[in-house]
This record gives C-alpha cells, sequence and structure tokens, in this order.
C-alpha cells in the first residue's frame, strides 16, 4: 500500500476558506452582498436568444463581447482580461506575476480570496489592519510597510466588510510608492462609491483594476468578470490563463448587462436610499453601526452577533456574521427599502428582548 499523497506544504498550511453558501433559497439573502432583486431582464432574454444545442458545442469566442465590454469600460480591448469573477482576475494575477516566497501585502479584514491566493503561490503575505476605531483605510501604515522587494498589494475599494474605501490620491501614493509592485484595486463595489481608478490605467504600469457582474448586475451564479492594466500586463495575463475559463454563456450576459444602463443606475439609486435608511434604523435602536460606500453596512452586535445571526435566519433573514475578524460584528446587505424595512422590523424584534 503507497502513502497517501500529500499535497504542497503551500497548500497544506494554508486557511480553509468555506463561505456559508447552503440553504439560502426562498429566504431574504442579504448575507453575500447580491443584487436582491436580480438582473435586468434583457440578461435573461439575450441567454434565452443563445441557448440552442448548437451553440453549446462550440468553444467560447470571446472577440463581441471584448469589443462591447472594452468600449463600456472606456478602454481599449487589449487593456481588458475577461474572468470567470473576479476570483480568477486574482488568481491569474498572482499566478502571472508572484513567485514563492514574493512579499505580498494585504489589508485586514480584507476579501478573503485574496490571502487565499496568494497563499497558494507560497507568497510572504503581510496584512495591514483596518484602523481600529473607525475601520478607516491605513493609508499611511501601507505606505510605511512597502519595501523595494513588495510584488503585490491587493486592495477592495471600498473594502468588504468594512465598506470603507481609499480615495483616487490615496491610490496614486500607493502606485508612486510601490512601483515595481502589481497595485490591485478591485472594484467590485464601484457603482454604490463612484470611486474609480480606471482612467489612471496609462498613467500607472503598475495599476490593476478589477470589475465584476456579481454585485450590482446581479450576475453572481455566472462567475463574469473583467481584469484591466495596460496592454503588456494583460498580455503576460493571458498567457498565464485557461484560453476557455470564462463560459460562453456568462459572456453573453455580460454583454447584454452593460447595454441596460438605466436597469443598474435604478438599483444603485434604490439601494443608496435604502442603505440610508437602514442607517437611520439602526440609529434609532442604538445599535452602532460603520459608514459605508458599498451595498453592505457592518453593525455593531456586541455578544449577541452570533445569535443574532441565528434568529434572524429563523425568520428568513439572512446576514453575514463577521465577528471572527470584528469583534461584535455582523455585516447587512442593502437591497430595496422594503427589504430593508423587513430586515429592521425582524432586528428590532429580536434587540429590544
Ligand atoms: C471585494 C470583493 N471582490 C470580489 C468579490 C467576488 O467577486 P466575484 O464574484 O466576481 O468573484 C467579492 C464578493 O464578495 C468582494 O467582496
Amino acid at each position: 500500500m503507497s502513502n497517501p499523497l500529500q499535497p504542497r506544504p503551500a497548500v497544506r498550511n494554508m486557511a480553509p476558506y468555506t463561505p456559508p453558501t447552503g440553504n439560502r433559497a426562498g429566504k431574504l439573502r442579504l448575507d453575500f452582498n447580491e443584487n436582491t432583486i436580480g438582473c435586468s431582464p434583457r440578461v435573461i432574454a439575450a441567454l434565452q436568444r443563445y441557448l440552442s444545442a448548437d451553440a453549446l458545442t462550440v468553444y467560447p469566442e470571446y472577440m463581441d463581447a471584448m469589443r462591447e465590454l472594452a468600449s463600456f469600460f472606456v478602454v481599449a480591448p487589449g487593456e481588458l482580461l475577461l474572468s470567470n469573477g473576479t476570483d480568477e482576475a486574482i488568481q491569474v494575477l498572482i499566478n502571472t506575476f508572484i513567485d514563492h516566497g514574493d512579499d505580498v501585502l494585504l489589508l485586514k479584514p480584507s476579501y478573503a480570496m485574496y490571502r487565499f491566493y496568494a497563499e497558494v503561490a507560497g507568497a510572504d503575505v503581510r496584512e495591514m489592519e483596518y484602523r481600529e476605531h473607525d475601520l478607516a483605510f491605513p493609508l499611511e501604515e501601507l505606505l510605511a510597510a512597502v519595501r523595494p522587494e513588495t510584488k503585490a498589494i491587493l486592495i477592495a475599494n471600498p473594502n468588504n466588510p468594512t465598506g470603507t474605501g481609499v480615495s483616487v490620491d490615496g491610490v496614486r501614493r500607493i502606485l508612486q510608492a510601490a512601483p515595481d509592485a502589481a497595485v490591485l484595486i478591485d472594484e467590485a463595489y464601484y457603482e454604490f462609491s463612484g470611486v474609480t481608478v480606471l482612467p489612471l490605467l496609462r498613467e500607472y504600469p503598475n495599476l490593476f483594476v478589477s470589475r465584476t457582474f456579481s454585485k450590482v448586475y446581479g450576475m453572481a451564479a455566472m462567475r463574469c468578470g473583467c481584469l484591466f492594466s495596460n496592454v503588456e500586463n494583460v498580455r503576460w495575463m493571458h498567457k498565464a490563463q485557461s484560453p476557455y475559463s470564462v463560459n460562453m454563456l456568462a459572456a453573453v450576459a455580460a454583454r447584454a448587462a452593460v447595454q441596460d444602463r438605466e436597469y443598474v443606475a435604478n438599483y444603485v439609486k434604490e439601494v443608496l436610499s435604502a442603505r440610508d435608511f437602514a442607517c437611520d434604523g439602526l440609529r434609532k435602536l442604538g445599535i452602532p453601526f460603520y459608514p459605508s460606500q458599498a451595498n453592505f453596512v457592518l453593525f455593531q452586535a456586541g455578544e449577541r452577533a452570533i445569535p443574532i445571526r441565528d434568529a434572524l435566519r429563523e425568520k428568513g433573514v439572512l446576514v453575514r456574521d463577521r465577528s471572527y475578524e470584528i469583534p461584535g460584528c455582523v455585516r447587512v446587505t442593502i437591497g430595496t427599502r422594503g427589504q430593508i424595512v423587513r430586515f429592521l422590523t425582524e432586528l428590532e424584534s429580536l434587540w429590544i428582548k
């Protein structure tokens, strides 16, 4: 009998990441920062038009999607890499530019997949903490932590789960302080914050920007994202990416999604107003929260974080416990005002018991 196979040490030693995605159907899903009303009907219509046995026999052809997405994002097609969600964008960036033992700077707490892929690659990960008092972006601390050998800095802007962000000027300072590092600005929640560094692409050869169709566009199941950088960087990443990692249904859906600007604008408007409403509601209940630039709000439930999460689930409302990384904190996704009324009503009934 042979011994069981052993994975690489980097894989053996990495922290597991298993998001709680089970049993969510039929509940009010305020736990994953998804769009809470679904994608534009134009996306469904485009998929229905596309679906045929003949279409499914063919390997993906991305040309039309690339051209239209590049035009929508106002970049050249060569500055865009289509990806299987932001997750693959992060993976391809790391596979292309990061070697075992390389210095990679992250922030804490932040989106888990940066650490995940950096650890799979065997990188040397250092994490700078968001400021304790208000969870503000630790710009000065990050700048001071950059070393000449730093190979990558991965930042969500605005950040998940804090909801806080860094300004365009702040990003410029990071890009200038780390000219030899790949600096990723993950703009998964851009539509809610309105802050983007995409126009800086041609100024900084070390800048990478990602966008996703999983959040405002309501297409998390499709797994589609875009990674932008200068033409040369994109060429290298293309070389390191599997040629058909984005399935054709996702490419068709993405094309249709960007055509319905009005749908997205209306949803953003609704969410921003519901976010104000949620913050007012939390204030009235005397529950502290962190002001957010995204479609979610992190609030302080203290020792009741997990019991509140569980009791809300019993009532059919899903929120996400984050107390394992920020003591006492729970994150609620902001949807429509009607959905937030329901969340606040259930929360109030539990809170004042
Ligand atoms: C900051 C951030 N980036 C990316 C993602 C996921 O993006 P995708 O579904 O495109 O892989 C998330 C999801 O929660 C996120 O919070």
